[in-house]
Order: structure tokens, then C-alpha cells, then sequence
């Protein structure tokens, strides 16, 4: 079932974090904004902090994240926040919450939980042990697992107290208009499908580039590095709305199982066709090892054995401190059969390519050759391009849309538990058998041997984002 009942109340477990702070009230706000929120919102954190604090810090919240923030509807949010203050470890704590609940008569809440993932089974059990878990659903936060067996005895303690299908993992690259509009596309236009397969696709690469560094992140990231912190979800959520076949239907298990399909056709990663890399400097940062070996960078070669991938190289790269941020997907199809337009010699042209951008100024780049102008029978490459900010208008933030489902109770935008292991499954050799780590200058495109990745002689495209 993707569909069920709307939430009457948010618990925000970890109000007084980072996530909720730069995050969740910018996303409250803007359900506030549009008149989604008609219900409270309590919020459980340790700080000694009072019901007014945690208004007051959710307003600087949001206008630390907006220019045009609208004291009405700032008001209007704050008059719903409450905190129970407490420890999760402490019976009280629940008791309060319980009492909180109880007094808005609230039978389906959504428990967000902002918290760090040592304390889920702390919080999930404490919310079985007071019958919260029948009065509503759980809305969990990345990283889901550290590996493989973790993830699965995630979903265990999650299953003893919620089914699946109150259940909801964020993935937040799942809740971008970009990242959504892969699918749609893809699945709307009958111009791509025919030529979406091997016979016409001769590569396919990713690039998930940040020029920021882990900013302040350092203890949590040296603990997680790039494959697990963006590689494993983020980037394998694109693989897949890249990938997949057409869903049967709109519904959320349908789109899933195209997921699924399309993971398990993925081989797991070969650690031969793997690169790490570490910017320098990474070291120095707070909260960082100094003799960390965790990568900043990763590159490896995806090998999808389908029938409509089988023999096509997907290269996919993350990190931080790279030249550029960016994300971007380029499927590039190979060259005409014979080279006709060639009168006036020199490089062969460009093969066409379709390179979606999916982060700040996302849009959808065609590259194809057209007639040079002159005498000569010559081609050369222009770009059909729109820019969907431009093209469409302003659209929702992630985390707007993934709350706004999450309350409205559509697992659409939200990962599947087979999904989730399906990719762990596919990192998990890279996790075991790392090898080297490389480093790299800040402001480069990361260490040099990830040319390696790619095979055929081919160089990573630079991203236009
Ligand atoms: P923080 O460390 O900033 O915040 C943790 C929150 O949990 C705080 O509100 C803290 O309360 C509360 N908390 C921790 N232990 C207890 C306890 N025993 N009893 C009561 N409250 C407790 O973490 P983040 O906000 O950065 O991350 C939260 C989750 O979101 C993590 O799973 C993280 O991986 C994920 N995430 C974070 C992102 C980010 O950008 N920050 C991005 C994507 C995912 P207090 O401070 O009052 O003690
Ligand atoms: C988060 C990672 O999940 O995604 C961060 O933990 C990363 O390290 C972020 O910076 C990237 O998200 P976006 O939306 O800025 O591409």
C-alpha cells in the first residue's frame, strides 16, 4: 500500500541537530507556507532547552536559510512547536511524550528521526514499549546500515516494531525535482526509449561533485567516507532511474521493483576496476584521523548484466573538494556508422550525447552535430539545452517534498528495504577490499588513476553544471 492515512502530528527526535536545524525547519516553514502543516509539531531532544528556545531556534533556522521569510506564517509554525526535553534513555522522556500526544489525540504521527543511527534502536524500541509504534509511522535518515549485515539488522529492529510500509527511508536525492524528472523523461517522451539500450548507448557516467570539503563534518564523515556517506545511495538511487525498465504503474511497489530488477542485474563492485582518493588538507580537518585512510573520493565501474545494459560501462565518480560542484549524468551513444561529413579533415566529430544535470541549475543537455557553415560538408557539435528553473519555475526543496509525503503518508520518494540491501550488496566489495587511497589536490578533478575506471581510452567528462 503507498497510500495511507494523513499524519495529525510530527515528532521531530534530534530537534536540537544539525539536519533539523539546517534542513527540517526550512522544510516545516515551507509546509507551513502552503498550508500542509494543520497539526503540532513536538519536538524531543537532551538540551535543557524550553518550549520558547526551540521556537526561537527553528525562526533563526529558517531565516538563516531564507531571504524572504514571512513573520505570519514563522508565527504560525511556532504556535504549534512544543519540546519534550529528555534523554531517550530515560523513561520520562516517553512519558511526556506520550502525555503530548495524548493530549492532541494523536493516532498517526509521523517520528522523524534526526538522531544519530547509534540511537535507533533506543528510540525504536522505547516507541514499541509504549505502544507508539500502532499511533503512526517512522521516518528514518541516511546512513542506513554501515554494510551490508548492519543494514539488515536495521530492518530487523525496525520490522519488530513497524511494517514496511510504515517504514519510510530517506534517501534525500529521491525527493529532487531533478532526480525525479529522470523518470518522467525518460517514460514521457518516446523519443529516448527506442535508443536506451546498448545497441545504441556506448557509455554511460556519473559525476557527483562537491568543491566543498566535509566542513565541519569531519568526525562523523572520518567514521563514514564517500562510499557509504553518497556512493551507496545517492548515487545508486540515479543508477537506477537511469537504468530501469519501465514501471507498470505509478503506484510506489511498482517503481521499487523496477529498482530492485535493475540492482540486481548490477554486478558488485570489482575493487579492480575501484579508485579512492583522499583530498589533501582532509587530514587537518577537525574530528579527522590524522592518519585517516578514509576516501573523500571514489570512481568505480558499474557493470550492468542486462539485457538492455549488458557490455555498457557505467563509470560513476563522488567527492568532495573537487574543481566544480555538480551532478550530472551523461549517456553517450556511439558514432554514425560512417564518417560522411569530414571535408575539410581534422578531429572526428563528437558522438551525441544526452547529459541530464541534476544539481543547483538542472536541466537536460543535447549534444548532436550540425552542418558547419561554409563551403565544406563538415559537422560540428551544438547543444540543445533547457534549463528547468527557466523553463518551468521555482520548485519545492527536497526535504519539503519528502516531509509533505512522509505526512501524507506516500512511500513513493522513499527506499525499499530489498532496494536498500540490493545496494549495499553492490558496495560491499569496495567496503572490504578498499585498496590504495590516492590524494589529490582540492580544486582538482581527484587523483589522476580514475581515468582507469573508464576503459576504451575515454577521459570523465567535465561537467556543465
Ligand atoms: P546531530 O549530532 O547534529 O544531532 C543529533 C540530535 O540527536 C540532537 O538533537 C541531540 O540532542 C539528539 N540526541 C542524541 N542523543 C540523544 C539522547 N541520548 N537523548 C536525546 N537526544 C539525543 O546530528 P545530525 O542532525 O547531523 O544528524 C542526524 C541524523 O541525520 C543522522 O542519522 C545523520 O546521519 C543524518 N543526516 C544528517 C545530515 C546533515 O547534514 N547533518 C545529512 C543527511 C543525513 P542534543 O543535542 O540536545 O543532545
Ligand atoms: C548528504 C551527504 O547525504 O548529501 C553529504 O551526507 C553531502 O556529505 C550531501 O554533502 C549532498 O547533497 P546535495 O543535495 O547537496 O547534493
Amino acid at each position: 500500500m503507498s497510500h495511507q492515512p494523513r499524519a495529525d502530528a510530527l515528532v521531530l527526535f534530534g530537534a536540537t541537530g544539525d539536519l533539523a536545524k539546517r534542513k527540517l525547519f526550512p522544510a516545516l516553514y515551507g509546509l507551513e507556507r502552503s498550508a500542509m502543516l494543520t497539526f503540532p509539531v513536538i519536538g524531543v531532544a537532551r538540551s535543557e532547552w524550553t518550549d520558547d528556545d526551540f521556537r526561537l531556534h527553528a525562526e533563526e533556522s529558517i531565516r538563516a536559510g531564507g531571504d524572504r521569510v514571512d513573520d505570519r506564517v514563522v508565527r504560525s509554525l511556532q504556535d504549534r512547536m512544543d519540546l519534550v526535553q529528555g534523554d531517550y534513555a530515560d523513561p520520562a522522556t516517553w512519558s511526556s511524550l506520550c502525555d503530548a500526544l495524548d493530549r492532541h489525540e494523536s493516532t498517526t504521527a509521523v517520528f522523524y528521526m534526526a538522531i544519530p543511527p547509534s540511537m535507533f534502536p533506543t528510540v525504536v524500541e522505547a516507541l514499541a514499549a509504549h505502544g507508539l509504534n500502532d499511533r503512526g509511522r517512522i521516518v528514518v535518515e541516511k546512513p542506513f546500515g554501515r554494510d551490508l549485515a548492519s543494514a539488515r539488522e536495521l530492518n530487523a529492529t525496525l520490522h519488530a516494531a513497524f511494517p514496511e510500509e510504515r517504514i519510510f527511508r530517506i534517501d534525500h536525492y529521491l525527493g529532487k525535482e531533478s532526480v525525479e524528472d529522470l523518470l518522467v523523461f525518460r517514460f514521457s517522451n518516446t523519443l529516448l526509449e527506442p535508443i536506451w539500450n546498448r545497441r545504441y548507448v556506448r557509455s554511460v557516467q556519473i559525476t557527483m561533485s562537491e568543491s566543498i570539503g566535509v566542513e565541519g563534518r569531519g568526525s562523523f564523515y572520518d567514521g563514514v567516507g564517500a562510499i557509504r556517506d553518497v556512493f551507496q545511495n545517492h548515487l545508486l538511487q540515479v543508477v537506477t532511474l537511469l537504468a530501469m525498465e519501465p514501471p507498470v504503474g505509478p503506484d510506489a511497489h511498482f517503481l521499487h521493483d523496477e529498482q530492485a530488477k535493475v540492482l540486481a542485474a548490477t554486478e558488485p563492485i570489482d575493487p579492480g576496476l575501484l579508485v579512492r582518493g583522499q583530498y589533501v588538507g582532509y587530514r587537518d580537518e577537525p574530528g579527522v584521523d590524522p592518519d585517516s585512510t578514509v576516501e573523500t573520493f571514489a570512481a568505480a565501474r558499474l557493470v550492468i548484466d542486462s539485457w538492455r545494459w549488458a557490455g555498457v560501462p557505467w563509470s560513476c565518480r563522488v567527492g568532495k573538494g573537487l574543481k566544480q560542484a555538480a551532478t550530472e549524468a551523461v549517456v553517450e551513444f556511439h558514432s554514425p556508422p560512417r564518417l560522411l561529413f569530414d571535408e575539410a579533415g581534422g578531429a572526428p566529430p563528437g558522438r551525441n550525447q544526452v547529459r541530464f544535470r541534476l544539481g543547483k541549475r538542472d536541466g537536460v543537455t543535447f549534444s548532436v552535430q550540425a552542418k558547419t557553415p561554409g563551403p565544406h560538408l563538415d559537422s560540428q557539435a551544438v547543444d540543445l539545452s533547457v534549463d528547468f528553473a527557466a523553463a518551468l519555475g521555482a520548485r519545492q526543496e527536497a526535504y519539503e517534498r519528502l516531509l509533505g509525503d512522509a505526512i501524507a503518508g506516500s512511500t513513493r520518494r522513499f527506499a525499499r528495504q530489498d532496494v536498500v540491501e540490493l545496494t549495499w550488496g553492490i558496495v560491499q566489495p569496495a567496503l572490504d577490499h578498499p585498496g590504495e587511497i590516492h590524494p589529490y589536490f582540492r580544486g582538482s578533478w581527484g587523483p589522476s588513476e580514475a581515468e582507469r575506471v573508464l576503459g576504451n581510452g575515454d577521459h570523465w567528462f567535465e561537467p556543465s553544471d
